[in-house]
């Protein structure tokens, strides 16, 4: 092994996320294991007896590594908070898209620094809670030197970037959606981007319809962006088929699925992301995990962090939900949150620790990720490793 190389042995059980190393299944587990890093890169796994010799070693004691949690759905860019939103529906009221111009209003009239300083905040969270790949949406401006800003400070942290101007039309559009959608497909598609990788948009009654959805979507696609969808949320509608038709890398929500949209994740390459933190912060019913994974749908688990319907930054809440409210098992969501996850934003080098992958990885203090859910609200995550780094708490 090279002098660089650093042994993370006493590892009571590894989770690899690949079914080629371990127990042969879907995570990977391994008892006993050890992992070689090497210039941020996984250089090998396996039982630690069979290590191969390295220098450099650190102990993890017993605890159980897994991947970092691939978060591949947040809004960080905003300003201002809804808690006043939440509280008024913790006393009944129904979640309303339109709570999204509220953010808007602020988001617009805030400095550089304050957006920056709160994507700062929300991504140092994230991290101590595990995750170490985010994506992050613009959509919160809905002008184009907003949506520019807001996807320049995203692309400080991630090149997971999203351009979704098609949020929701905004008030000075409201008589005049096509417009916007000119504007969507025309300047500010050609602002957007060179700072963008993906193009989303919320296909749902009181945001965009499918037509609208699909001229955004292709207009995007048409300039190298890569289509994902906020599908199927609030009701029924055309978000998971249209993800599909179009390829879509992933469906997001999947809340309300007729049997149709479910054939249709199970047989394309659209990945199911499911964000259950939605659910419990707008007191939903729960996106059916279980007719999902029975299909044979690939299934990922986000977190959504935005302030209107779901402020929360933590995979392992997400996580403890996906076990409790869907059905999901321990082994299912760990899977949703690191390989789905990858999966959703068609990575292969994140997700999953395996020999040439990014050396992306926590130190739970449990000796099982199990705990992930059994010990809901505690703060398990022990250390993080970023390529090969770990975080300096
Ligand atoms: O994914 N559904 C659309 N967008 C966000 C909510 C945004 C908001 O309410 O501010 C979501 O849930
Ligand atoms: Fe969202």
């Amino acid at each position: 092994m090279a002098a660089s190389s650093v042994l993370l042995d006493g590892i009571g059980l590894l989770v690899t996320g690949s079914s080629d190393y371990g127990d042969g299944s879907p995570l990977g587990e391994v008892e006993d294991a050890a992992i070689v890093v090497d210039q941020g890169r996984v250089a090998w796994v396996g039982p630690a007896a069979a290590a191969p010799p390295v220098d450099v070693r650190e102990d993890a004691s017993g605890r159980c590594v897994l991947p970092g949690f691939v978060d591949s759905h947040s809004h960080l860019v905003f300003a201002g908070d809804r808690a006043a939103e939440f509280d008024a529906r913790m006393a009944g009221r129904a979640y309303q898209s339109g709570g999204i111009r509220t953010t808007v209003t602020a988001t617009r009239a805030a400095s550089d620094e304050v957006l920056a300083a709160n994507v700062a905040r929300l991504v140092t969270e994230m991290r101590r809670q595990g995750t170490t790949t985010v994506e992050i949406k613009s959509g919160y401006g809905l002008t184009v030197r907003d949506e520019v800003r807001s996807l320049v400070l995203a692309r400080q942290h991630t090149d997971e970037t999203t351009f979704l101007g098609a949020h929701v039309v905004p008030k000075e559009f409201a008589d005049d959606v096509a417009g916007y959608v000119e504007l969507l497909t025309g300047d500010m598609l050609d602002a957007c981007v060179p700072h963008s990788r993906w193009v989303d948009v919320f296909c749902e009654r009181g945001a965009f319809d499918a037509d609208a959805a699909r001229t955004v979507l292709t207009a995007g696609m048409a300039r190298g962006l890569r289509p994902r969808v906020h599908a199927n949320q609030l009701g029924p509608g055309p978000g998971v088929a249209l993800a599909c038709e179009l390829g879509a890398a992933s469906a997001d929500h999947c809340t309300y699925l007729t049997d149709a949209d479910v054939d249709a994740l199970a047989s394309s390459g659209t990945v199911a992301t499911l964000l259950p933190g939605v659910e419990f912060s707008t007191r939903s019913p729960y996106p059916e995990a279980r007719r999902l994974l029975e299909a044979g749908a690939v299934v990922a688990i986000a977190t959504d962090c935005n302030p209107g319907s779901c402020f929360t930054s933590s995979m392992p809440f997400c996580i403890a939900l996906a076990v409790r409210e869907m059905r999901m098992t321990p082994a299912e969501a760990v899977w949703s949150a690191t390989v789905g996850g990858a999966v959703a934003l068609r990575r292969a080098d994140v997700g999953r620790l395996v020999p040439g992958a990014r050396a992306d990885l926590m130190v739970l203090d449990a000796p099982s990720y199990v705990h992930l859910a059994y010990r809901p609200g505690v703060p398990l995550v022990a250390t993080v490793w970023h390529e090969g780094k770990p975080s300096p708490w």
